[in-house]
Formats: structure tokens, sequence, C-alpha cells
């Protein structure tokens, strides 16, 4: 428990630290879902759980960020003074000159190329981690992103360690400040700093002698059109980890917890390996790593019947938008052989991942060497109490060898 229980339930429209909640909050949002599917909390909060108002809101340029209030803590101050956004939490205009730079540097060339070291990678981490039984957050879902997220980085692999532990203390540091510990406050700003100071260094590197990197990309993009600033390209290297990294670990332990208890849908993708992309998309869906984003209105605006007035807050609980039956048949059930599983667990509209194909391609990876052995749950597993992000402290699975 972080957070003042009063505050909470004034606030939102559950508890999130609720253990029966954190271990499966499908039935809170159902409930939520059959009261309203937009509510309004006693802190005048708006929650939408439904998947088309929550899309609605996605792509409707009447809700942003605003002057950013709810986000300030994830500003960055430079030594000048200026103070630098994540794009994540700006609007248009600054959105789209960083965005437009960095899905440059994501250009679908480089993500391919990262495929087969991926698949090389997963391979070497379940091969060391077969014949018993092994934690697959530690063994799999762990390193494999960070190990992908620091080549895609142009971390040096004597810096790797230390770059994990950073990528990990920016994680938690994800919900809003009133949620965590000063302990843990602490951590998310140094892990920042810290990362910041590192990657500075990595710039410096790589202007002298470009690589084919992302970093080198952030950094030629700069040179060409004097557009990005220093500043911004460490703040953007940082917020591309703080956003990738515990995501994409969440997605390969909810998505293989979901298949182990599914035992027949993993047989049945052990015989067809050529629906493991679609899968993945369904793992997604099912148990999305992100549960909740924000935005505030910025106009007047009305959604599924509900007006909104500007400068109001809404949650968009995307875990329970993805189990909506409006859009699903049999939502509760991980169909991992469903048609098209259009889902919204990497958002829509312009703040749509950016990082979603290397996302994709490392869960792909791992669902694919993982799928080479027997598998079977060995164990409870435990989860990280979380408001934004959803996933797992450990998985206990017994891996044949
Ligand atoms: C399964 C893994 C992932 C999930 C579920 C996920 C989810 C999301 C969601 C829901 C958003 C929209 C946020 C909003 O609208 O407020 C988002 C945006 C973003 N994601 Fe991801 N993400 C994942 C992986 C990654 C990776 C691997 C990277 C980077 C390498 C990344 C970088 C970003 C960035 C930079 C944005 C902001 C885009 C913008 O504002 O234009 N994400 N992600």
């Amino acid at each position: 428990m972080t957070a003042d229980a009063g505050l909470l339930a004034q606030l939102l429209p559950y508890d999130p630290f609720d253990p029966a909640f954190i271990s499966d909050p499908y039935p809170t949002y159902r409930k939520l879902r059959e009261e309203s599917p937009i509510l309004r909390t006693p802190a005048g909060l708006w929650a939408l759980t439904g998947f088309e108002d929550c899309s609605a809101v996605l792509r409707d340029p009447r809700f942003g960020w605003g002057d950013g209030a709810t986000v300030a803590d994830h500003f960055n101050t430079a030594e000048d003074g200026s103070v630098v956004r994540p794009f994540i939490f700006a609007d248009p205009p600054e959105h789209t000159r960083i965005r437009t730079l960095v899905s440059k540097a994501f250009a679908a060339r480089r993500v391919d190329r990262m495929r087969d070291r991926a698949l090389e990678l997963a391979h070497e981490l379940v091969g060391a981690a077969a014949g018993g039984t092994a934690d697959l957050m530690t063994a799999v879902a762990h390193p494999l992103p960070a190990l992908l997220l620091g080549e895609l980085m142009a971390v040096e692999p004597e810096h790797e360690p230390r770059f994990r532990q950073l990528t990990s203390d920016i994680a938690r540091g994800l919900d809003p400040s009133f949620f965590l510990t000063p302990e843990e406050i602490a951590k998310r700003d140094n892990g920042r700093r810290e990362l910041r100071e590192y990657f500075a260094t990595l710039v410096e590197a790589r202007r002298g002698k470009p690589g084919d990197d992302l970093v080198s990309s952030l950094v030629a993009a700069e040179e060409a059109g004097d557009r990005l600033t220093e500043f911004e390209i460490l703040v953007t290297c940082t917020l591309l980890l703080g956003a990738g990294y515990a995501t994409t670990v969440n997605l390969i332990g909810n998505g293989m917890l979901a298949l182990l208890r599914a035992p027949d849908q993993l047989e049945w993708l052990r015989a067809n390996r050529d629906a493991i992309p679609g899968a993945v998309e369904e793992m997604m869906r099912f148990d999305a790593p992100v549960q909740v984003v924000s935005r505030t209105a910025l106009a007047e605006a009305e959604i599924g019947g509900t007006t909104f007035q500007p400068g109001e807050q809404l949650m968009l609980l995307l875990g329970a938008a993805n189990r909506d039956p409006a859009l699903f048949e049999n939502p509760e059930e991980l169909r991992v052989a469903r048609p098209a599983s259009r889902n919204i667990a990497f958002g829509l509209g312009i703040h749509f991942c950016v990082g979603a194909p290397v996302a994709r391609l490392a869960a792909q990876a791992a669902v694919t060497a993982l799928l080479d052995h027997d598998l079977a749950l060995a164990g409870e597993p435990g989860r990280v109490p979380n408001v934004v992000m959803r996933g797992l402290a450990e998985l206990p699975v017994e891996i044949g060898g």
C-alpha cells in the first residue's frame, strides 16, 4: 500500500491495491461497465470502460494533455531552465515534431532486422532455463526486452547490467506520484537523471561515429534539420525505455500466464506456429500490460452521450475496453485463433505506441522459443501492485529440457 486509502476511494472507482483486484481486475471492470460505461468518481474524475468510447476519446483532438498538470512530475528541466515534456505527454504541434523524428528512427527496416536477433536471444535464454523449474520473469521476460532495447539504443555490453537496473527503476515510476512512496519517487528521478547522463555519453560517441542504432538516427535527424536539441534527445531516449521496457516484460509474462492457464490453447498454438503473431495480439487483449491511459478535455466535447467540460480528467481503462462484450465474443476467454483480435492495448490515434513493432517481435520470439519445450505452471504467480501497469512479480514454470 503506497497511497492514502481514503484519497483513493475518492479518486478512483476501484481500489487498485486491493489484493483481489490486483489478482483479477476484470470482474470489477465488468461491474463498472454494467453500472455505466462512463462514470464519475467522487473526486470528479471520469472512468471509461467501453471499447468504442475509449477509442473515440483517443482519436479526438479535443482531448489531450493541456497544461499537463497531472503529469508534470514527468517533465524535465534543462540546464538553461527550459522544460521538456516526454512526447507521450505532449500535444500537437510539440508532439508531432518529436514523434515524426522518432517514427523515422523506428523505420520498419531496422525493426525487421531485429527479428532474427530476437529469436536468437529468446532461444538462448529459454535454453539456459530449460530442464527444470524456472522463474520465467527472471529467465526470459525481463532479459529479452532489456537486451533488445539495449541493442536498439547502442548500449555497450559492459554497461548492460547498470542500464537494466536503471530501466527497471524508472518503470515503477510510471504511476502518478501520489501512488508512489518517497523511495520509489527518488529511485525514479535518480534513474531518469543517470540514464540521461548515460545517453549524453552515447550521443557524444555517436556524433563522431554513427552506427545503425536509434540513438544515431536521432542524432542524424537533429543535425540534418536542426530540430531536436540534445536535451530533447536525452529525454526521448529515456522515455523510450520508460515506456518500452516494463510493458514488453509484462506482455511476455501476462501472455504466457494466460496461455499456461489455457492448455488447449497452448497445444493448439504449438501445432499452429503461423498463428503466433495473432496469438500475441490476443494475449495483449486478454491481459493488457497498460491498464489505464489518461486524457484531459481541452474543449467541451460529447462522447457516448456524456458531455465533458474543459479541464476535466478522463481515465480510459484499456484493460476493461479490451474485454467489452460489444466487441468480443466471450471476452473473458483467451482464444489465440480469435479472428483479428483488434484491441487497444497499444492505444490509438496520434499517441499510438511507437514501439509496437519492437514489442510484438520480442513477444513473438519469446513465445516461439518457449513452445519448443514442454511447459507447465509450477506455482501461483505473484503480481506487482501498480495502477498503470499490470504485470507479474514472478512466474514459476516447469520447462522441459
Ligand atoms: C507490450 C508492450 C507495449 C505496450 C502494451 C505499450 C503500450 C502503449 C500505449 C497504451 C501507449 C499510448 C499511451 C497514450 O495514449 O497515452 C503507448 C505509447 C508509447 N509507447 Fe508503447 N507500449 C509497449 C511497448 C513499447 C516499446 C517497446 C516502446 C519503445 C521502444 C514504446 C514506446 C512508446 C512511446 C514512446 C509512446 C508514446 C507515443 C506518442 O505519444 O506518440 N512502447 N504505448
